[in-house]
């Protein structure tokens, strides 16, 4: 199951990562978390007690797969990256790959190529669940990428302006290749609010699950942890539909 998650600013992205790999290890799966927000925070939200160095700041590994700039590889060898670089915890591997940026020039090229390929060698791999938490947009994804993705997850709240957000990023998707893409509604504190949603979502994009707004995950705004506690059962339903439709096992 490879799933990228998506969504404005605060949504929950982070969380609903964390929360979906803590739910795919218990029920057996060999997970990979993958951090590729510039502001990265996967790490803190899953209880890492180290912060991790973004793969965007091993500047030696970048020379050395990509080359300093200028003349540039642009297929390196990344296969070896996830077992040297990924660090693991309660079962959970984690890599933080850090910004990828867009256009621009100088080192961060190097940096974004490495990157790129490594997104696209991790989701490209079979037998794992892989999630991938995104920036608000999904420029990560290229065109080639998408094809290994089994749906971009979108989390959203009951906002009418953050849904108008989705319906340009679902926009995109389609433009980049990504047909299925769902949606997840998170902070839900009323079956109104869920209703709401339902009626503002962007034509064919359907509502896969909801998250309601729960008290001790708001408590991660403090600690910057997940609680310990029993996995909400609104996570189990998500996660049997996950792969019930979006992404069934062979
Ligand atoms: N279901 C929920 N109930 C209550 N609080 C929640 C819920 N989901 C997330 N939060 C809280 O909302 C805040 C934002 O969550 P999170 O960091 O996961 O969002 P994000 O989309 O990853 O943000 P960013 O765009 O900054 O990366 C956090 O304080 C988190 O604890
Ligand atoms: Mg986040």
């Amino acid at each position: 199951m490879k799933l990228a998650v998506a969504g404005k600013g605060g949504v929950g992205k982070t969380t609903l990562v964390a929360l979906l790999a803590r739910e795919a290890v218990a029920r057996g799966y060999r997970v990979l978390a993958v951090d590729a927000d510039s502001d990265a925070n996967l790490a803190t939200t899953l209880g890492f007690p180290q912060p991790i160095a973004p793969l965007a700041e091993e500047r030696g590994l970048i020379a050395d797969r990509v080359g300093p700039g200028g003349l540039i590889r642009l297929n390196p060898t990344v296969d070896d990256i996830p077992d040297r670089y990924a660090v693991e915890r309660d079962g959970i591997r984690l890599l933080v790959l850090g910004g990828i940026r867009q256009g621009g020039g100088g080192c961060a090229c190097s940096a974004n190529v490495l990157l790129k390929a490594l997104l696209h060698h991790l989701l490209a791999q079979q037998s794992e669940v892989v999630l991938v938490d995104m920036e608000a947009g999904i420029e990560h994804l290229g065109r080639g990428t998408v094809e290994a993705v089994d749906a971009l997850l979108m989390v959203v709240e009951a906002d009418r302006r953050a849904l108008e957000t989705v319906a340009k990023t679902v926009r995109l998707a389609r433009e980049i290749g990504l047909e299925r893409v769902v949606a997840v509604g998170n902070k839900i504190r009323s079956p109104d609010e869920e209703i709401g949603i339902r009626e503002m979502l962007p034509e064919g994009l359907s509502l896969l699950g909801v998250l309601p707004y729960l008290e001790e995950l708001r408590g991660t705004a403090h600690t910057g942890c997940l609680p310990d506690g029993p996995t909400p059962p609104a996570i189990h339903d998500l996660f049997d539909r996950l792969e019930g439709t979006v992404a069934p096992t062979q």
